[in-house]
């Protein structure tokens, strides 16, 4: 064990990772990376796509033996063999996809595997009671006897992590749980996120929004390439610094390299051209224009006709007004399978829910 690690005794360190490695074959997903959990902190773990940062949580709880290093828990090395034996030892992880039963009720997914028996019995009184209490302390007051499916992401989400808590959590690991969630969505788990923090749980957070990071993290660790970059104190840290450590590299260099791309395409020149696209009561007409070789951005607030936008262009809404044009010629994007039959792919925002068919 390094001298970091003992520097504070280890008395506010709830979890501690020294040295820690693995590798798949061809990656080196994880390098010697160290990585301390104070209890009563939210510590954002960030870094670019493939930098790690799933991989360090997956290490930590069990889902892939580690090839290098030590996982501390209260000062202590565990050796958890998948996620449930990380769970019983207080270290529970909730992920973007809510891994409960969407066909039970709330009550039965918040109580799975330790329903309250008595004379041998289930007692549905008594789990119903238990189930509404778990969720009181979130301050969440719903039906616990609907199905758990028939609920928003958002509201499964917080179920998911209603368990977890349940479960005597000292360490709760979110990795990515706002990206399906709206504004009002994100600011009830930020809500939960500080008080829980304030009971002495240490939390870890990973996220791409770096304004989530500022609004609710105590202090940062950065990964890149699966190696340690540092941690830092949120506050102390400036955005634009925070950049520059994921990318590892300047801005200025990162928009000149941006520059040559486009240059370089070398792709078939097609466009598309977007004139007066709209829809009554959902979006003002829009125009915009799409060359070979590039990616645009759609930014505005929630709800300002983003997703809107791209199931017009689409066909997955019918547009009132307006065309869309490929290569100069307009075409007929009535459906989605018009539009897939001229080359077009949409991608949605809930991909599990509007992206494929489960079942098949
Ligand atoms: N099961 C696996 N088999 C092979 N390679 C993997 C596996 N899991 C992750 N990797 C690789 O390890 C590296 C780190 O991936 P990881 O998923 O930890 O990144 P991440 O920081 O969580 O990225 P993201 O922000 O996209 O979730 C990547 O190069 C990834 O392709
Ligand atoms: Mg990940």
């Amino acid at each position: 064990m390094s001298n970091a690690a003992l520097s504070d005794g280890g008395r506010d360190t709830v979890l501690s990772v020294r040295g820690a490695g693995k590798f798949f074959p061809g990656v080196k997903a994880l390098q010697d990376v160290d990585f301390d959990l104070k209890r009563g902190e939210i510590h954002a773990l960030l870094g670019e796509n493939g930098a790690g940062k799933s991989t360090l949580i997956k290490v930590i709880t069990g889902v892939h033996p580690r090839d290098a290093g030590a996982v501390m828990l209260d000062g202590i090395e565990i050796h958890p063999q998948h996620p449930g034996d990380a769970q019983g030892l207080g270290i529970s992880t909730v992920y973007q996809e809510v891994n409960l039963v969407p066909t039970l009720s709330v009550a039965e997914n918040l109580m799975l595997e330790r329903q309250t028996r008595k004379f041998g019995l289930i007692s549905w009184k008594k789990t119903e009671a238990d189930a509404k209490a778990a969720l009181e302390t979130l301050g969440l007051d719903i039906d616990v006897n609907r199905p758990l499916g028939s609920y928003s992401v958002a509201i499964q989400q917080l179920v998911a992590i209603a368990r977890a808590v349940a479960l005597d959590a000292q360490v709760l690991i979110l990795d990515e749980p706002t990206a399906s969630l709206d504004g009002d969505e994100i600011q009830t788990l930020f809500r939960i996120m500080r008080d829980l923090r304030d009971k002495g749980l240490g939390i870890v957070f990973v996220t791409h929004f770096l304004d989530q990071v500022y609004a609710v993290t105590d202090r940062i660790t950065v990964l890149r390439n699966g190696r340690l970059v540092g941690t830092f104190v949120t506050r102390d840290l400036p955005q634009i610094d925070l950049i520059n450590h994921m990318l590892g590299r300047e801005l200025a260099e990162v928009s000149a390299h941006r520059h040559q791309d486009e240059g370089s395409y070398a792709g078939p020149k097609r466009t598309i051209q977007v004139k007066n696209l709209g829809k009554k009561r959902v979006l003002e007409p829009v125009s915009l224009d799409l060359n070979a070789g590039e990616i645009v951005g759609l930014a505005g607030l929630l709800g300002s006709g983003r997703t809107e936008l791209s199931e017009l262009i689409f066909g997955s809404q019918k547009a009132d007004s307006g065309l869309v044009f490929l290569d100069g010629e307009p075409v007929m994007l009535r459906s989605p399978r018009h539009a897939i039959r001229s080359g077009f792919g949409l991608c949605p925002e809930d991909r599990k829910q509007d992206g494929i068919v489960a079942e098949l």
